[in-house]
Parts: structure tokens; C-alpha cells; sequence
């Protein structure tokens, strides 16, 4: 299931609740396409990020190749936060008064920790990716952060789209009072210093650059959304194990990426008990069934794929490539 999901797609995103094997499944997975010859990024959104530990190298926020065809890396939040909040300052500051600046540096000084701000950049970072992505490489497969961060990032280009538009509109009646102004009769000079405008940069000029960087911004949050919405291109995995709270988690994650307009392409139930490996396994094999029945009434329809319990962690090149077989 997994592997003709991928072979079928050009965006995955994997999630789920922590420790389920979310980064093991998205490594083994980009690595097995890498390996069937298509071009794979694998990126890791999640802030604590193990990726490195995973692959037993270094990956940072810039990419690295990890294998053929296969490159990596792990968006830094801190980072995205700082390039998010200097483009959306170098826009407010033209849009403000220049006696407003100091309001607008107080605002974005407080805006560095407020919530949803790392979520806001990691978006933003995403939307980046997926466009250069869909350009230049055949997969992108992203690991993320357990279950509730990447729903509320999945539902966030809507919100984000908002927040743009509004400002655009903002700018846009500023810029006919600008307009009305000139057509006044009032004199440059007054009209420029009405709209905060400085000497040498004419009102029409700022406006134009104010609008594009809205409008750049605004066509990026709504390709990302069109991408996450598009069954044909984007698919989202849930990976679980069954147990009972994960079986719960994986009902609500798949109800709330609905709500967010985004569809579950399957479910992988990794780390599954053995039922001839002895009694005690064998009854945890059982127990876990129950909890599989529970998931099946709830989600009937979606592909859904077993991965077995291996009695050691997976690490290394080595390790993921006898994963990536057992996809
Ligand atoms: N099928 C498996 N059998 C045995 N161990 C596994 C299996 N899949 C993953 N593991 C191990 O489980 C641990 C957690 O896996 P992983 O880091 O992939 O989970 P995760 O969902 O990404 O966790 P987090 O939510 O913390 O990011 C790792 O030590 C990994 O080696
Ligand atoms: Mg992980």
C-alpha cells in the first residue's frame, strides 16, 4: 500500500503521535523511491529533529544527500522565525508611518515567542519547499511533529491567507486615499507625507512593492493550500501503533485533517506484535487486534498497511534499507 501511495504521489506528509515510527517509516519510504530511481527530499518538520540520529549523520536546514537520489533536511524553526519575521517587518514598516516604526519593531520583538509564530514560519517554510520541490525533485515526503502541531499547521494556510488578505486590502484603500489625495490637487508632498512616504520613493512606487511582496506571500499560502487539498498529488499518513491511545489519536487526526480539507491516503500500523513468537507476544498480538477491529469500524475504508514489531531499533543506512524491503 505505502509503496504504490508514494510511487502514485508527489507530496507525502507522515504524522502521527510521538514515538509511533513516523521518522523510520518517511526515511525508509523517500529511501525506497530514491531507490526505484525517482528524485526524493526528505524533510523533517518536527522541532526536535532526528533525522541525524536516524541517518547517523549530520542534517541540518540546508539539504544533504544521504543516498542516491536522496537528499535531507530539517527545518530550523528559529531560523524560519527570524527570515519569517524580517519579511513580514520589511512589509508592515512600508505600510506604517515612519513614525510607527518603533511600533512595528515592538510588535515583531513580541510576536518572536507568540503562539502559533513557529507554526506560522514553518509553514511558511513548507509552502517554500513544496514549490521548489514540486519543480525540482519527483517526491517530497515530510516527517512531522506528533499528531496535534501538524493539524493545526495543515489547517493554517487558510488562516494565513487571511491574515494576507487583509493587509492587501489595507494597503489597497491607502493607496486610493493616495490616489484621491493626488487627485485633489494636493500637492505631492502632502499626500506622501499623509501615507508615511519618504523623499526619493514615490507612493506609486512603495505600493508596488508592498503588493508584491503580499501578494508573492499570498499566492504561496494559497498553491501550498491547492497542493495539501489535491488527492492526486499530496497524501497524508497516519502511522500508529495499536494500542489504544494511538488508535483513539489516529480517529481524531484523521477527523481533523478532514475538517482542514485534507485527505488520509493510509494508515500504517507499525511496530506489530508477532503471533508465533510465543505466549506473551502471541498475546499481545491478540490485544492489539482488538484495538485494529475498534480502528477499522471507525475507518473502514482507508488502505491500510502492517509493519512488524523488529526485535532491534533501526538505525543507519543498513538498518533502513532492510526497513525499506519490508514496505
Ligand atoms: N518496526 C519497528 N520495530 C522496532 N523498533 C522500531 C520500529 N519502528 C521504529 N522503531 C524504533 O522506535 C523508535 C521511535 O521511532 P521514530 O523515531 O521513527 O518514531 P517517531 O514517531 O518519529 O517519534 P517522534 O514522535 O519522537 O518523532 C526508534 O528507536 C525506532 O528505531
Ligand atoms: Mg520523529
Amino acid at each position: 500500500m505505502l509503496l504504490t501511495l508514494a510511487a502514485s504521489r508527489r507530496v507525502l506528509f507522515l504524522g502521527g503521535k510521538g514515538g509511533v515510527g513516523k521518522t523510520t517509516v518517511a526515511s525508509a519510504l523517500a529511501l525506497a523511491q530514491a531507490r526505484a530511481g525517482r528524485r526524493v527530499l526528505l524533510v523533517s518538520t518536527d522541532p526536535a529533529h532526528n533525522l541525524g540520529h536516524l541517518w547517523q549523520r549530520e542534517i541540518g536546514p540546508a539539504r544533504v544527500r544521504v543516498a542516491a537520489n536522496l537528499d535531507a533536511l530539517e527545518i530550523d524553526p528559529d531560523a524560519t522565525v527570524r527570515a519569517h519575521l524580517e519579511e513580514v517587518g520589511a512589509a508592515l514598516r512600508q505600510l506604517m508611518p515612519p513614525h510607527l516604526a518603533g511600533e512595528v519593531d515592538r510588535h515583531l520583538a513580541l510576536s518572536r515567542d507568540a503562539p502559533g509564530m513557529h507554526e506560522a514560519a514553518l509553514l511558511e517554510r513548507i509552502a517554500e519547499l513544496v514549490d521548489e520541490g514540486l519543480c525540482g525533485d519527483d517526491l517530497l515526503v515530510f516527517d512531522t511533529a506528533p499528531s496535534g502541531h501538524t493539524a493545526r499547521l495543515m489547517a493554517l494556510p487558510e488562516m494565513m491567507s487571511a491574515w494576507t488578505e487583509g493587509l492587501l486590502r489595507r494597503q489597497e484603500r491607502s493607496e486610493r486615499f493616495g490616489a484621491a489625495m493626488r487627485n485633489l490637487g494636493a500637492d505631492d508632498g502632502v499626500a506622501e507625507r499623509a501615507l508615511g512616504g519618504t523623499r526619493g520613493d514615490t507612493g506609486r512606487d512603495r505600493d508596488q512593492r508592498i503588493r508584491q511582496v503580499l501578494h508573492r506571500r499570498r499566492h504561496r499560502f494559497e498553491r501550498l493550500r491547492a497542493a495539501l487539498a489535491d488527492p492526486a498529488l499530496t497524501a497524508f499518513v497516519i502511522v500508529l501503533a495499536a494500542e489504544r491511545l494511538p488508535v483513539l489519536e489516529t480517529i481524531e487526526l484523521h477527523a481533523q485533517l478532514r475538517r482542514a480539507g485534507v485527505q488520509v491516503g493510509g494508515l500504517v500500523v507499525n511496530k506489530r506484535s508477532p503471533a508465533d513468537a510465543g505466549e506473551f507476544l502471541a498475546g499481545r498480538h491478540g490485544q492489539e487486534a482488538v484495538h485494529l477491529a475498534h480502528l477499522r469500524r471507525a475507518l473502514p475504508e482507508l488502505p491500510l498497511q502492517e509493519l512488524p514489531l523488529l526485535a532491534g531499533d533501526v538505525v543507519g543506512l543498513e538498518a533502513l534499507e532492510a526497513f525499506a524491503r519490508r514496505l
